[in-house]
């Protein structure tokens, strides 16, 4: 293991590493790009290459989060109080329970990524949250997620659930259909359950196309789609107005608000955008 990678005994201890270390993990580069020490020197030198061509790449990651925490907060103020966070990424600050739960002590989350170092890091962060928990299982194969009895145990699906896949489309290429992963995840949810998307966008700003082939360069994929290509994940579900925008001018169920121009926006802030759909 690499000196000073950030995993503390507590982590390990019931967890026996079983992941790739000699190539860098979407979960670790993006852990590295927002600052975090749960990473390696692979890992590091892949978000180094994609600040070669994102400089701003620490900010672009923030205003993923910042879609991340909007998206959250408005949903949780709607009423839901189950949350199913899939792609949940390695704990920085402001994580998806802490957001709900400011909203509603009450909030249950369930976490869920690929990668078993979420898993042990999660762990460590959630031991006393007990509304809280994290699996291992993969948004490629809905059933081992829909059928995992963690999730069973914290998700009730006969009412409404936050449906969360934030930071995480970027990494499929159009050819695997991903929407087909969304739409069984969808159809489990009951009417009253929203769905929340952010993504790489693509609306002809240079910087998407940076962002674009830097993450292709380092992790082998990180493809941007169009606001189309986007809203078709949605599966046809109404969005919350004003619809997909960046984070920076997205306020969830306020279409009227003032928001600064595109063009206004500093390039870090064209990279991701947001959406939030309900579930009729
Ligand atoms: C870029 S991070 C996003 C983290 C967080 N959702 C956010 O937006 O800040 C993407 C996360 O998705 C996870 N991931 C990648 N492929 C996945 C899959 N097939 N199923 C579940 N999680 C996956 C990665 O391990 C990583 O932790």
């Amino acid at each position: 293991m690499a000196e000073n990678d950030g995993i503390t005994p507590e982590a390990t201890a019931d967890y026996v590493p079983d992941f790739d270390i000699s190539k860098p993990s979407i979960a670790r580069v993006y852990d590295a790009t927002l600052g975090g020490k749960d990473n390696f020197a692979v890992d590091r030198e892949g978000a180094a290459m994609i600040a070669k061509y994102v400089p701003k790449i620490r900010e672009a990651s923030l205003d993923n989060r910042l879609g991340l925490i909007k998206g959250v907060r408005y949903v949780a103020q709607q009423g839901i109080d189950q949350f199913l966070d899939i792609g949940a990424g390695l704990p920085t600050m402001e994580n998806t329970h802490q957001v709900a739960q400011a909203v509603n002590p009450n909030a249950k989350v369930c976490y869920v990524d690929n990668d078993p170092i979420v898993l042990s890091h999660g762990r460590a962060l959630l031991a006393d949250n007990e509304s809280t928990v994290i699996v291992t299982a993969d948004l490629r194969h809905p059933p081992s997620i829909l059928n995992h009895p963690d999730v069973n145990k914290m998700i009730d699906f006969d009412r409404p659930v936050g449906l969360m896949i934030v930071g995480l489309m970027m990494h499929f290429h159009p050819d695997e259909e991903p929407g087909n992963w969304i739409r069984a995840l969808l159809e489990a949810c009951p009417s009253g359950s929203y769905l929340h998307i952010t993504d790489f966008a693509d609306t002809g700003y240079p910087e998407q196309k940076a962002m674009e082939t830097s993450c292709i360069q380092a992790l082998g994929n990180g493809w941007a789609r169009t606001p189309e290509e986007i809203e078709a994940h949605f599966q046809g579900l109404p969005l919350v107005p004003p619809g997909l925008e960046f984070p920076t001018r997205w306020f969830p169920g306020e279409p009227d608000r003032e928001v600064p121009a595109v063009e206004d926006l500093e390039p870090h802030q064209r990279i991701i955008m947001a959406g939030l759909a309900y579930k009729e």
